[in-house]
């Protein structure tokens, strides 16, 4: 009796420490996912030569070895239609290779391949999506050698809509079955509330709508991202969507305010831009370093704003006790950032790459529609 209620114990212990504690953990994305996907530079305008020649680009630039191993390819992957028996094939014209090929591709540069679907009858951009064919898709895409898979909301039907988590737990199983293991994308574009269900059911969930390159819209989403913070942690990470640095539409200082909020709030790193063709500057930001350290930090927590306003503070916890810190100037004019550091005495400056002494408050000055980010030490 005394034994079990030690083991008893010992469990309750264990479950507390988990976080968040209804995770299922299978080591998949132990820490946010990284990777590229099509979607936000190249939308349905994607085939097997850009695929290729991004899983090259990746490899040449530098990014795989610094963490984006998902190379993943958004809507417009499938043929219209489906074959003689129902099942679902590559887009012939744009996938002649079709997708094993391109997975053996993929993975003989050490990389890893990602799909997409809907859970519905039909994708965002109307091609088939899984609604009836769901054991049938899934098996297929596994079979293929996929590693991720982003399943869409398009089409879901009322039933779905009302509460998608079922609709889910079943793509789940059914990879699962497959005997491949897959992450697994949810995207409800936070319908349906995902942060309370995802974390059980895949490994990532969106929390809102379609990102874009605009500076406004990118600090909404991370706001609306910032309210699911506690939902986060090793094993399912909350998804505001993949990357717009490089793409056309905010300036560098916006750009890289974006890539430390993401890496702050512990966000799946997706490229969303064209890495075959980057400028400096953009290779500067995607492959920063200790940006990317903060982002994958194995404690997994992620990091929310503590003061709001025009001037903002954001802050995460790392491993070893050490906090990453994000000063936000929402404004367009330049202002000096305060922020207490306690006896710490230095900070390192990520964008710089440096060692500052400090006093026990931290000045900064940042520009307009910038954000400076420390490490606290
Ligand atoms: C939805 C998703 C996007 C993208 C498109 C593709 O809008 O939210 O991320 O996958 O569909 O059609």
């Amino acid at each position: 009796m005394r034994f079990v209620l030690a083991l008893l114990a010992t469990a309750t212990i264990a479950l507390a420490a988990a976080t968040p504690a209804d995770a299922f953990d299978d080591g998949l994305a132990r820490t946010p996912p990284m990777g590229w996907s099509s979607w936000n530079r190249f939308g349905c305008d994607i085939g097997e030569q850009t695929v290729r020649e991004t899983a090259d680009a990746l490899v040449v630039g530098g990014m795989r070895d610094a963490g984006y191993r998902y190379v993943n390819v958004d809507d417009c992957w499938m043929a219209p239609t489906r074959d003689a028996f129902g099942r679902l094939r590559a887009d012939p014209w744009r996938f002649p290779g079709g997708i094993p090929a391109l997975a053996d591709y993929v993975h003989a540069r050490g990389l890893r391949l990602g799909l997409y679907t809907s859970i519905g009858a039909r994708t965002c951009q109307g091609r088939p999506g899984l609604a009836g064919h769901e054991s049938g898709d899934l098996a297929r895409i596994a079979s293929w050698g996929a590693d991720y898979l982003k399943v869409d909301f398009c089409g879901a039907n009322g039933a779905v809509r009302g509460d998608p988590a079922p609709a889910y737990a079943r793509v789940r199983d059914l990879i699962g079955q497959s005997g491949r293991k897959l992450v697994l994308g949810i995207c409800t574009w936070g319908q349906g509330l995902p942060w309370r269900w995802g974390p059980r059911i895949g490994h990532m969930w969106r929390v809102t709508g379609d990102i874009r390159p605009e500076w406004r819209w990118v600090l909404k989403i991370a706001g609306r991202n910032d309210l699911r913070a506690r939902h986060a942690g090793p094993g399912g990470w909350n998804d505001p969507d993949s990357l717009e640095v490089g793409n056309r539409g905010m300036t560098v200082r916006e750009q890289r305010a974006h890539f430390g909020l993401w890496a702050l709030m512990a966000a799946p790193l997706i490229a969303g831009n064209d890495v075959r063709h980057m400028s400096r500057v953009t290779r500067r930001i995607l492959l920063n370093r200790e940006l990317i350290a903060v982002d994958q930090d194995r404690l997994g927590s992620q990091g929310h704003r503590v003061r709001r306003g025009l001037h903002e503070v954001w802050i995460k916890r790392l491993a070893g006790r050490a906090r990453a810190v994000l000063l936000l100037n929402r404004g367009r004019r330049t202002a000096v950032l305060r922020f207490g550091i306690g006896r710490a005495r230095r900070v390192r400056d990520l964008w710089r790459h440096r060692w500052r002494s400090s006093a026990r408050t931290l000045r900064v000055r940042v520009r307009g529609h910038a954000a400076a980010m420390f490490r606290v030490p």
